[in-house]
Formats: structure tokens, C-alpha cells, sequence
């Protein structure tokens, strides 16, 4: 791309918190680069929101990044990536730009045995059934059922992953997919938004152990490795381990306590700058 240069910091954008859990893949992943993670919490959740107000949020969100500027640009949302993916390629042209549903798609059609593969996500992001159409591109021979699940990104920005309550209203919604009889079942969960991961383990208890769960996250960092080594943008040797910088657009103090658990280590408040987008 013009002007991009490796040393120039990868940006990761999510409506809140839950893109932290795809920082957390690319940073194992890559932990030479250095990131910027800018989670727009003052106007999630974009999963309830028109697809225009999510564009809009999206390309403004993006903009901040692209001025630092980044090399390359990860839409850790699904419901961003859904809807916006062509908007933000159009006006970032040629930036790389790299978004978590194709990622998801090709995850969940490697671990489906029997190709009846269920998402479950926002509402925009259901709306939009980005999924089904990136998993009929893969496996054509597929059957995808979509579920939204809105209050799942309530209780994982509140940090309320585990226990009886949580439990129930995971069964609360998920209880249809799972009275399908054979050989209809479902055999794959895709997490299809970035906020679900952290729900996991109260996911796996509910659906139990024959039903595999994939996120995004891990295939995102393969297709960012993959990308920026095409490009000659890749760090991989004669550097010391990488930096992040976080950005949000309310709320430093509960950023901090709740991304902790996203991210899976602590995060100071002094270490997320609040800016206006
Ligand atoms: N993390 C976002 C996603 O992956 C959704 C959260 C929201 O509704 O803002 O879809």
C-alpha cells in the first residue's frame, strides 16, 4: 500500500470491549507489532443500531486509526463487519482492511462434521446473515440457522460471564437450537460476535460437549499474519515484544476493569486515552 510502512502500528476496532478478545489472538500471535485497539463505548451496542448508523459509526472509528496512521486496520465486530466492510474498503482504499466474518465462516466449516452449523449474534448482525452467505460460499452443502442473542453483549460488557443466571439466559435463548432432533442437529456454534468468547465456558455448559464453539478470533490473526507478510508489512525478527495504545469513547475506568477480562490481563485506566470521534 502506499506509504504504509512496517513499522507503523496495526489498528483493531470493536463497538466496546469485545475486540479485545481478538487483540488478545493477534497479539499472540504477532508480538512484535504494535497495536492501537479503539473500542467506541460511547455508543455501543452498534448490534441493535440501523445499518446506517453503524456505517456511520464504522467509517468515523476507522478514520480515527487511519490518521495515526496504521498499516493495516481489523474490524474486530461482526456487526461492523457486516455492514461495513465494503464502505470502509471503498474510502480506505488501498489500506488492508481485514474483518472477523470471513474469518468466522472459515472456522466453523472446518470444525462441522455434518455441515448443520448454527450462529448466534447481534441483531443487525442476524439481519444481515453475513454468515450464511460466507459459509454457503465455503461449503455450499451447509444448512445455517441464525440466532440473535442481544443480551449476551449486556452481561459480557457488564463482566457477568459465569453462574446459574447467566447459564439460564443462555438456555433461554439457545434452548430451540438444541431440541433438533438428528441428523439436523447442530454439530458447530459460531461466537459470531466479538463480545461471546468470554461467555464460553457458561456456553459449553449449556450446550454441551458434542456442540463445538468457534470464534473468530485465532483464523482473524492468521488472515492479518497472511496478509501483512504478502505485503512485506510483517515484523518478524530483531525487535523487542510489540506496544498497545488503547483508545475509547467513554468510560476509561470501566473500560479498564472490564476489558481486564477480555483481553485476559490487567489494564490501567491511565493506559486508554479518551477521544471524540
Ligand atoms: N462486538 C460486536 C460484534 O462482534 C457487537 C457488540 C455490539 O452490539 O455493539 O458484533
Amino acid at each position: 500500500m502506499v506509504g504504509a510502512r512496517i513499522e507503523q502500528p496495526i489498528g483493531v476496532f470493536d463497538s466496546g470491549v469485545g475486540g479485545l478478545t481478538v487483540l488478545k489472538a493477534l497479539q499472540r500471535r504477532l508480538p512484535l507489532e504494535d497495536f492501537l485497539y479503539l473500542g467506541d463505548t460511547a455508543r455501543l451496542p452498534y448490534g441493535t443500531k440501523s445499518a446506517q448508523s453503524i456505517t456511520r459509526y464504522a467509517l468515523q472509528a476507522a478514520t480515527l486509526l487511519v490518521r495515526q496512521p496504521v498499516k493495516l486496520l481489523v474490524i474486530a465486530c461482526n456487526t461492523a463487519s457486516s455492514v461495513a466492510l465494503p464502505a470502509l474498503h471503498e474510502l480506505f482504499h488501498p489500506l488492508p482492511i481485514i474483518g472477523v466474518i470471513g474469518p468466522g465462516a472459515e472456522a466453523s466449516c472446518k470444525a462441522s462434521v455434518s455441515g448443520a452449523i448454527a450462529v448466534i449474534a447481534t441483531e443487525s448482525t442476524v439481519r444481515q446473515g453475513a454468515y450464511n452467505d460466507a459459509i454457503s460460499r465455503i461449503r455450499p452443502d451447509a444448512s445455517v440457522i441464525s440466532v440473535a442473542c442481544p443480551l449476551f453483549v449486556a452481561l459480557a460488557e457488564e463482566g457477568w460471564v459465569d453462574g446459574p443466571l447467566v447459564e439460564g439466559i443462555i438456555a433461554r435463548y439457545l434452548q430451540p437450537l438444541l431440541i433438533v432432533p438428528k441428523p439436523h442437529r447442530i454439530d458447530c456454534l459460531v461466537l459470531g460476535c466479538t463480545h461471546f468468547p468470554v461467555l464460553s465456558e457458561a456456553i459449553a455448559n449449556v450446550v454441551g460437549t458434542e456442540i463445538a464453539l468457534v470464534d473468530s478470533a485465532e483464523t482473524t490473526a492468521v488472515a492479518v499474519e497472511d496478509k501483512l507478510r504478502s505485503e512485506g508489512l510483517l515484523h518478524d525478527s530483531g525487535r523487542k515484544a510489540g506496544s498497545v495504545h488503547f483508545f475509547a469513547t467513554d468510560g476509561a475506568d470501566r473500560f479498564a476493569r472490564v476489558g481486564g477480562i477480555f483481553l485476559d490481563k490487567p489494564i490501567s485506566p491511565a493506559d486508554v486515552e479518551i477521544v471524540d470521534l
